[in-house]
């Protein structure tokens, strides 16, 4: 019996703070499960045209967030995929009831020293520009964690390769569904 054939019936949405690995744990979680992925970060930029910086200083984090919500709603109609959500997706009411309902979400949890250090290496993020990573981050969770904490699942990664993630999330997904059928 193939022991994935239960991770294949939903969505599953990955959220958590910027640099957590919810593209690249994304992928390869997709990757191990035999699923489509997306990367709703990549849809918008798609959609609009432009890059998420430039969404932000052309037309505003508003025009983000609303962009961000129908590329969600329409991701979330798709097969059972794999779907890594922006930083900021889960804060929103709406997305995060359609999340609820049509997907099962894991929250990617990690210390912010080790996000901060990761964040540092990339300047595509226009929340964090010019601005200090780890302050930001700290910013974020204390405004982010009550609603991530409603995801479905909560996976602590810590510092770990993102296989060892990979690996950890299957294991906790097989739980959650074998409780769902109990
Ligand atoms: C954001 C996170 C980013 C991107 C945008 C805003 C946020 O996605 O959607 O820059 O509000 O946390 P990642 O979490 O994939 O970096």
């Amino acid at each position: 019996m193939d022991r994935y054939a239960p991770l294949r019936h939903r969505t599953i949405a990955l959220v958590g703070l910027m640099g957590v690995g919810k593209s690249s744990v994304g992928r390869r979680l997709a990757n191990a499960l035999d699923l489509p992925f997306r990367d709703a970060d990549a849809e918008v930029e798609a959609a609009a045209g432009r890059s998420i910086s430039d969404i932000f200083i052309d037309l505003g984090e508003d025009a983000f967030r609303e962009g961000e919500r129908r590329v969600i709603a329409r991701l979330l109609d798709l097969p059972p995929h794999v779907l890594a959500t922006g930083g900021g997706a889960f804060m929103h009411e709406q997305t995060r009831a359609l999340i609820k309902s049509k997907a099962v979400s894991v929250w990617l949890k990690a210390d912010l020293e080790i996000l901060a250090r990761r964040v540092s290496r990339k300047d595509t993020r226009p929340l964090l520009a010019g601005k200090d990573p780890l302050a930001v981050l700290q910013g974020l969770a204390d405004a982010r964690y009550p609603l991530y904490s409603q995801a479905d699942i909560v996976v602590e990664t810590g510092d770990a390769a993102h296989h060892v993630t990979v690996e950890q999330v299957i294991n906790a997904l097989s739980a959650f569904f074998a409780e769902s059928a109990a």
